[in-house]
């Protein structure tokens, strides 16, 4: 993680940097830091937000400079943690966003070479690496140490009286911004949107010389040619627009994102990828894998690719997935990231991949490097998400997951039509709850008063259940569980009681009956039970302590309405409790390490 952000032009750099930093403490803020070069190079940095350090860091004078900002992986949130790091003499500087495996042997070395360290960071070794590599001529130094790194990195190199910053790129983000005698350089494509609207996504391997006239990209040694492309978010899309918090915004934001991605899958006439090729194959070659929320997209993805396709497929989690040996016989993957740069992610699509699956990433970052690496990339369209707890991006993602099995699926044509004519009619009804929001911030209110939550579903909204607790554990703090109704018994009872609420997200399908048992086992077990609702559910109204009614949507489509109420719950209760709603502690939005 880490958000790394670079300017050279002809303007003064500390505020752009600064303003640039702000757009990607998403990615991390336990402490950030700028560097200029003047007459010297001036680094300032602490462990506070990117906002306090601008207004108590001294005006640094200079058009050339670097920033970052950081979530801790080697050595606490301190002072002299952050980065920029320096070599000895103090005239070279570095922001890095990745980790160095190898940074204790290198960091000996160089300290038997006479090199001294103040840092715990495993960054540190490089602007030392290339302080000992250089010899006037910083984009060979930055080489040659890079050489001796094993790791992954996105850096930006400053070195004093140098007209030019050097940057690399391995298995981390890093974008250029391309302006008028001015380039930027960042960790995405917000940081930079204030700015200018053309960009280059650097490849992995890439090193390249940034002035600010031009840009030079060197592969392995050889000059390589990267496109320039048109940025399609704008501005205000990474804005807050009038609402307290991104989060907010971007729930609020859902009706338009589905209405978007149903529209751009629409207009698109060839499929993506050939699903039915998979069915064909047998039950075992279809995969779905992914990380977090992600990950609660892709078990929806199973019930869907069931339902429609009939094919079972396996689903997995990608940092465990990299652990199993037998699974690399599969037909076709699918990646599911919205940023499509989590390491454990991209490792497991990079295995597939080289086991001759055929791989396909739902993303939402054009440019990412899943989409780079998947054979076939099936963009949501959500714009950018700000806020740390996705959102929107996860409803995008069951978009995409439903067109897939629409399209390709084989039930009749009288049930298919009648899907497509509800997937349509599901940004009303997402407006709808979305116009109710009070009652559900109601009962927020009331919510925010615990410690411990549960939350429970079945079938298809299983996964919604688990998702509902990680939105609310992530923002509100409340320690939160996710279980499979029928699973509650098996050990949770003994923590039900009058302090223990109970969410249950019930639908009017096959499971409802044993959901309504579930519920009166719950309540005879003194817990109270929030319950999520189709309008008109009778039964339910009469065992819940509350219940959340939401527009009566077919059952394939209920984690959609089911998970916008629980975003909202999830929002006010934090709100109540005061939290710091868009940058969680701990969390950052795109986790770029294993
Ligand atoms: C982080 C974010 C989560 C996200 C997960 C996977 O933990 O905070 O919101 O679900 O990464 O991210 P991805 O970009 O792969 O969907």
């Amino acid at each position: 993680m880490c958000g790394i952000v670079g300017y050279i032009g002809n303007k003064q750099a500390q505020p752009i940097l600064l303003g640039c930093l702000e757009k990607l403490e998403y990615r991390g803020y336990d402490s950030c830091g700028v560097a200029i070069a003047g007459k010297d190079i001036e680094v300032y940095k602490d462990a506070i937000r990117v906002k306090m350090l601008g207004e108590v860091s001294p005006k640094l004078n200079g058009t050339t400079g670097i920033g970052h900002t950081r979530w801790a992986t080697h050595g606490v949130p301190s002072q002299i943690n952050a980065h920029p790091h320096l070599d000895c003499s103090g005239n070279i500087a570095v922001v890095h966003n990745g980790v160095i495996n190898n940074c204790q042997e290198l960091k000996a070395r160089l300290i038997r070479e006479g090199h001294t360290f103040t840092s715990e960071t495993d960054t540190e070794v490089i602007p030392h690496l290339i302080e000992k590599y250089y010899h006037g001529n910083l984009e060979e130094a930055t080489a040659a140490a890079l050489d001796d790194i094993d790791g992954s990195y996105a850096i930006i190199v400053l070195a004093k009286d140098r007209a030019e910053l050097v940057v690399a790129r391995k298995d981390s983000p890093l974008i250029l911004g391309l302006g008028d005698r001015e380039n930027y350089i960042a960790s995405d494509v917000p940081a930079i949107l204030d700015h200018t609207d053309r960009v280059v996504y650097l490849e992995d391997g890439d090193l390249a010389v940034i002035t600010r006239n031009e840009i030079k990209i060197k592969q392995n040694g050889s000059d390589v040619r990267r496109d320039e492309q048109k940025v399609s978010w704008n501005v205000e899309e990474a804005q807050k627009a009038g609402y307290e918090h991104f989060m907010l915004k971007e729930i609020h934001e859902q009706p338009k994102v589905i209405r978007n991605t149903l529209a751009e899958y629409t207009r698109a006439t060839e499929h993506p990828v050939d699903l039915l090729g998979a069915r064909d194959t047998g039950t075992d070659s279809m995969l779905l894998l992914a990380c977090g929320t992600s990950y609660h997209a892709a078990m929806i993805g199973k019930y869907i690719i069931r339902e429609l396709l009939k094919i079972p497929p396996r689903i997995e989690i990608a940092s465990e997935f990299n652990y199993y040996s037998d699974v690399l016989s599969r037909a076709v993957a699918i990646a599911i990231t919205q940023s499509g740069e989590t390491a454990d992610t991209l490792k497991a699509m990079k295995k597939l991949k080289e086991a001759g699956c055929r791989v396909l990433a739902v993303t939402n970052v054009v440019g990412s490097t899943a989409s780079r690496i998947a054979n076939e990339t099936i963009y949501t369209r959500a714009g950018p998400e700000m806020s740390v707890a996705a959102t929107k991006s996860f409803t995008a993602q069951l978009m995409a997951l439903y067109w897939l099995g629409i399209t390709q699926s084989r039930i009749d044509a009288r049930k298919l039509a009648s899907l497509l004519t509800e997937l349509r009619q599901l940004p009303g009804k997402v407006q709808q709850i979305l116009d109710d929001e009070a009652i559900i911030a109601k009962q927020a209110r009331n919510l925010s008063r615990f410690e411990n939550v549960f939350f429970i579903g079945r079938g298809i909204n299983y996964p919604v259940a688990l998702e509902g607790a990680l939105k609310l554990k992530e923002i509100s703090y409340i320690h939160a569980e996710g279980y499979a109704s029928g699973e509650l018994k098996h050990g949770p009872f003994a923590l039900l009681g009058e302090s223990s609420p109970v969410i249950a997200i019930v639908s009017k399908d096959n499971t409802h009956d044993a959901m309504l048992t579930n519920i009166k086992e719950v309540k005879a077990r003194r817990s109270p039970v929030i319950a999520l609702a189709e309008e008109g559910d009778e039964a339910i109204e009469e065992v819940a302590d509350a219940v959340i009614s939401l527009p009566r949507v077919e059952s394939l489509f209920s984690p959609v309405v089911n998970t916008v109420a629980l975003q909202l719950l999830a929002y006010y209760t934090a709100k109540e409790r005061g939290c710091p709603i868009d940058f969680p502690r701990n969390l950052a939005k795109s986790v770029t390490v294993e």
